[in-house]
């Protein structure tokens, strides 16, 4: 008997996970926990797939948010931008942070642990500063 499944490819690289964006910036390991936590499932090469991700429609849904959310914005792809590209992200990054736009309210929903304290986000938020400013 052959049994199929529908599912969407999973958006795991062979690289190590958030090596790419951790090797280029080299960022304080407070935020690199943070944005694992917060921003690079649907923003870098590695998802960590949660358990749901295998319950349709969930798993559609998240696919979803990753192939939009990775066209707007890839960590791992940063340090390959011109300055100017590189410093219109960082903008980007802290208005979403600064606004409560990011991570995606839906996301939170199941990833509780992903939401940003006041104090998470000024940690973010400066260090984009800083790199804005290089
Ligand atoms: C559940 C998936 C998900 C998570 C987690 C997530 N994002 Fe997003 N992000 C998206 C999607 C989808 C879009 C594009 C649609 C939109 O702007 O709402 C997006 C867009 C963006 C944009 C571009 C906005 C624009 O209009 O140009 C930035 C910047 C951004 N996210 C930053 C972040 C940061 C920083 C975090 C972590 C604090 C984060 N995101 C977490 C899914 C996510």
């Amino acid at each position: 008997m052959i049994l199929q499944f529908i599912t969407s490819p999973k958006n795991v690289s062979t690289v190590p996970y958030t090596q790419n964006f951790v090797h280029g910036f080299n960022p304080p390991k407070d935020v690199e926990i943070l944005l694992q936590k917060s921003c690079f499932d649907c923003h870098s090469n590695n998802t960590a797939y949660p358990w749901y991700a295998e319950i349709q429609p969930i798993g559609m849904l998240l696919a979803n948010h990753i192939s939009e959310g990775k066209e707007k914005l890839n960590f791992d792809e940063l340090k390959n931008l011109g300055k100017r590209q590189q410093r219109s992200r960082f903008t980007g990054i802290i208005e979403q942070i600064e606004q409560n736009k990011m991570p995606l309210k839906s996301y939170l929903f199941m990833h509780k642990d992903a939401a940003l304290s006041e104090k998470n986000k000024k940690v973010l938020t400066s260090y984009f500063e800083i790199l804005k400013s290089q």
